[in-house]
């Protein structure tokens, strides 16, 4: 479903090298659900960008669902993020100036996906959030940011789910309901989930969990 072929990525920060990842291989199973843990500044959200193609590898390649990233242009990899990825940001990025309904639509949009809406108000509602369809993000809770940021990352049935620490800015109550909620929803779909987090309960719910240490994931 995935495959990581000897990646290697660091970054340019004056004139020093920052290497994260020097010879990183790594596979993930369709509908496999993997916990990815490591050190504050491990790399984590880094695998995560170059996954989703948002950053390129100095070298190596990825292969997502038969596609190799290599073989893609800037917007051929654009559209397929758009078609085969949902990622829920660490920090929700939701639109500012749309309302909760219009945010979970824009994926169904860009994909061009009939009755974009009531797939929309139905999320929403399985995300116990159909009271609060036409807030803006400001006008919302952190818990209810976040699970609109779910419900947006799921309404294009996407092979593979990508989230970084989803619960990590949750008191523990939401951080378990706004889980619960995403491996209902995964495990309906047989979705491919990557999942980044501190949280060793989060962790457990998925089938494996590696550490991110030293630009290798060590399976723990
Ligand atoms: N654009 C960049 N330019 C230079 N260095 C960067 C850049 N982005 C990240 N880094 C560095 O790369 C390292 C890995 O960053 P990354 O965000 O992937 O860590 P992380 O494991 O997600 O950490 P955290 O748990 O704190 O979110 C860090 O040391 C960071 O300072
Ligand atoms: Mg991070």
């Amino acid at each position: 479903m995935l495959e990581i072929k000897s990646l290697k990525k660091s970054y340019t920060q004056g004139n020093q090298e920052v290497k994260i990842f020097e010879d990183l291989n790594f596979q993930v199973k369709e509908a496999q659900r993997v916990a990815i843990m490591g050190k504050s500044g491990s790399g984590k959200s880094t695998l995560l960008s170059l996954i989703s193609g948002i950053i390129k590898p100095n070298s190596g390649d990825i292969i997502l669902n038969n596609t190799s990233y290599k073989t893609m242009n800037e917007s051929e990899i654009n559209d397929f993020r758009a078609s085969n990825i949902g990622f829920v940001f660490q920090n929700f990025h939701l639109v500012s100036y749309l309302n909760a309904l219009e945010n979970v639509m824009l994926p169904a949009k860009v994909n061009n996906i009939e009755n974009a809406k009531e797939k929309a108000i139905e999320l929403l509602k399985s995300v116990g959030l159909s009271h609060r369809l036409d807030h803006l993000p400001s006008q919302l809770s952190g818990g209810e940011r976040q699970r609109v940021a779910i419900a947006r990352a799921l309404i294009h049935n996407p092979k593979v789910i990508l989230a970084d620490e989803p619960s990590g800015n949750l008191d523990e109550e939401t951080g378990i309901a706004v889980m619960d909620k995403l491996f209902e929803l995964i495990k309906a779909n047989n979705t491919t989930l990557i999942l980044v987090t501190h949280s060793k309960e989060v962790a457990a719910r998925c089938e494996d969990t590696y550490e991110l240490v030293s630009g290798n994931l060590k399976k723990c």
